[in-house]
């Protein structure tokens, strides 16, 4: 099989880049190992940044998003019973838009079905060959016979576990990683949410975020123990737990119900550079991973690919430049979404190891957004997602 893209991982990231390609009229192929109902299965964040809604505009698959998505104008941050609404729209002029990525990755499957584009589905052992010649190939497993697909480029859109960038020798990488000492318990009802915006909480039994998919569907999170499993959070105690550190008049109006999905979710902020090797390039989780705080992991995805379709679209147009510049630029924007994301996490969670100095460093960061208009459009203009560039 020969095409012009082949992309490795059917996330937000390869799908996205293989819609925004098809529309600039390059034909591409994806291999996923998993199947379309794992790949469904996988319940992440929420939020959308306007740049990554009109990428999914441009790639004509905003319909379902325009007509069911929440768009909200600010959320809330908690310390305590102290509240503080950043209002984004009022600091920013930009809003940003509730749409679980459940959504998104089923709006991009359905459309990349209808458009008839190659989708191999349960593909085992994708390994990447010959990118740092002018021949790339996937070679694959299908249905137990072994396959070749040839190609002009090879994308690595397959998270951070994928093979492409192990793929790399190690010499050509360099990578950066902060692991935090704790993870994310999170939990989906069919509920109506506790606030009709996000709040994130700050107390003193750890974090805590009310966040919903939809009027009638919450998603919440508690900050817990590395140590901690599922199994040892019956939905009743996380109930209870999430009662305690919501700010009272929040409490009061919970409504609890059976959990539909519970996860644990470890944190950790990595970037590998560069994001490009000969013919092979890196996108979305593959290259970078930030904490959940912020929902900036599905945002940086969608910019990446959507620096990428055009960098291709440009080559195809007869240009390398954007090819040659893709890494560059797209690192300089996630540098800036993982500063964002290690600031919003260590502003918000309850750390083991800082003592009260720590603390207090956070009430007084708290304290300071408060009464600073030039600090909450800091926050503000990095939440609703800094220009594409
Ligand atoms: N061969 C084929 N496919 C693979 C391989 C492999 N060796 N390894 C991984 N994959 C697939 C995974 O099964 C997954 O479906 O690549 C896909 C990667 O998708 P995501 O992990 O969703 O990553 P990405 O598309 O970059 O999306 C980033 O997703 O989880 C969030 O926090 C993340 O929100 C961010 C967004
Ligand atoms: C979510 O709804 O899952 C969500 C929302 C905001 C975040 C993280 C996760 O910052």
């Amino acid at each position: 099989m020969r095409t012009q893209i082949a992309i490795v991982g059917a996330g937000p990231a390869g799908l996205l880049l293989g819609a925004l390609l098809h529309r600039a009229g390059i034909d591409n192929v994806v291999l996923e190992q998993r199947s379309a109902e794992y790949v469904l299965g996988r319940i992440r964040a929420g939020v959308l940044e306007q740049v990554a809604v009109d990428l999914l505009r441009e790639a004509g698959i905003a319909e379902r998003l325009d007509a069911q998505g929440l768009p909200h104008d600010g959320f809330e941050m908690a310390f305590g019973e102290r509240r503080l609404r950043i209002d984004l729209h009022a600091l920013t002029g930009r809003r940003v838009v509730v749409y679980g990525q459940t959504e998104v990755t089923r709006d991009l499957m359905d459309h990349r079905h209808q458009t008839g584009l190659g989708t191999v589905y349960e593909a085992e052992d994708v390994q990447p060959h010959g990118f740092d010649g002018g021949r790339p190939y996937l070679s694959y497993r299908h249905g137990g016979t072994g396959h070749r697909l040839d190609a002009d480029f090879l994308i690595g859109c397959d998270g951070f576990h994928g093979v492409c960038r192990a793929s790399v020798p190690p010499g050509a990488l360099q990578t950066f990683e902060k692991i935090y000492p704790f993870g994310w318990l999170g939990l989906l009802a069919e509920t109506p949410p506790v606030s009709p915006e996000l709040i994130y909480g700050h107390t003193e039994r750890g974090f805590t975020l009310a966040s919903m998919r939809s009027h009638q569907r919450s998603r919440y999170y508690l900050q817990c123990s590395l140590d901690d499993t599922v199994a040892q959070w019956s939905d009743d105690a996380f109930w209870a737990e999430l009662r305690r550190r919501l700010p009272a008049a929040a409490a009061a109006q919970l409504v609890t119900g059976p959990s539909i999905e519970k996860s644990i979710a470890p944190l950790r902020s990595f970037v590998a550079e560069p994001m490009r090797f000969g013919r092979l390039f890196l996108a979305g989780d593959a290259a970078h991973i930030v904490p959940p705080t912020g929902a900036k992991g599905l945002n940086l995805a969608a910019s990446d690919v959507g620096l990428l379709a055009r960098a291709l679209a440009e080559f195809y147009g007869g240009s390398t430049a954007g090819i040659d510049h893709y890494s560059q630029r797209a690192l300089a924007r996630v540098w800036k979404a993982e500063r964002f994301s290690w600031w919003f996490t260590s502003l918000m969670h309850r750390f083991p190891d800082t003592g009260g100095f720590g603390l207090r460093m956070q009430q007084a960061e708290f304290d300071y957004l408060c009464g600073s208009v030039a600090a909450q459009t800091v926050l503000a203009e990095n939440y609703v997602g800094l220009p594409l560039g």
